[in-house]
């Protein structure tokens, strides 16, 4: 198993484990982890033993989304130079069933990462979050499509406009998890969801996500396009350079409207 400095590959039997290991920064999702990510998950997605895939984080955190420091001085040509949506289709690419086992935030990026994957299963201290408005920022990794259309217009709308997380309780009503487990067991039982669908037959199993997908994200691209536009742009805002620095600095940021 390749040695990876930021995430943790391992293996149950027919499931392939990839765990973010960042903890220090709540698994904030730098270049590098994101990287290493797409090649850790691609790894189990080539291994023929390996028939679904699971996506986890640590107790409290699964993701507190993309790494604010390293986005804090980049400009929209940066962002484009830094290729940083290309990871995230890495991800989106996987032909397998990816199943998230989030236990404490899934903020920004984080709540993105566990909307790529197929199943999520949450821990009962689940949150989930698109807070980027709070730094001067939208989501910028596919959650104004698919928060949207997973909780809908209305929900969705009230997240990313001001903040507001959905506890697991919640994102459960609404339909964003499938189920909730105690926080400890959420790899057993993503695990064991993953041999389930193992022991399924394998090509109905990838043409049934390669299906679903197509109904989730059928003219998404067009609304991802228009996003990862919006997204890039707001890195020649004075504002979003506010916000991130004083999110950096622990103060309350200024907004100028410029
Ligand atoms: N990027 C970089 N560093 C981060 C980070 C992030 N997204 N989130 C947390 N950290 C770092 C903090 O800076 C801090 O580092 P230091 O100890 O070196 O100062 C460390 O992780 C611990 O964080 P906190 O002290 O803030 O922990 P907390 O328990 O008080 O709060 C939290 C937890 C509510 C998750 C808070 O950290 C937070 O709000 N994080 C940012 C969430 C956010 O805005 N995410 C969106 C990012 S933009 C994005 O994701 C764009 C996109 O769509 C792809």
């Amino acid at each position: 198993m390749a040695d990876y400095e930021y995430v943790l590959s391992s293996v149950d039997g027919p499931v392939g484990i990839v765990t973010l290991n960042r903890p220090k920064q709540l698994n904030a999702l730098a270049g590098p982890l994101m990287r290493e990510l797409g090649e850790a998950v691609e790894a189990h997605d080539a291994d023929a033993s390996i028939r679904a895939i699971v996506i986890t984080g640590g107790p409290t955190v699964f993701a507190a989304g993309a790494d604010i420091r390293e986005m804090s001085n980049a400009t929209p040509v940066d962002m484009l130079a830094r290729s940083f949506s290309a990871q995230w289709d890495r991800i989106g690419k996987v032909r397998k069933p990816l199943i998230a086992a989030v236990a404490g935030y899934a903020l920004g990026g984080g709540c993105e990462l566990a909307m790529l994957c197929d199943i999520i299963v949450a821990g009962d201290n689940a949150r989930f979050g698109q807070p980027e408005i709070n730094i001067g920022l939208i989501p910028g990794a596919g959650g104004t499509q698919r928060l949207t259309r997973s909780v809908g217009k209305f929900v969705a709308s009230e997240m990313i406009l001001t903040g507001r997380m959905l506890g697991a309780e919640e994102a459960f009503q609404r339909g964003l998890v499938a189920r909730i487990v105690p926080r400890e067991l959420i790899v057993e039982e993503a695990v064991r969801l993953g041999k389930d669908i193992a022991s399924r037959a394998p090509i109905a199993v990838q043409l049934a996500k390669e299906a679903i997908t197509q109904a989730f994200e059928g003219r998404v691209d067009d609304g991802i396009a228009l996003e990862r536009k919006a997204f890039y742009l707001l890195f020649a805002t004075q504002d979003s350079h506010e916000g991130m620095r004083a999110f950096i600095d622990r103060r309350a940021a200024t907004y100028e409207g410029r």
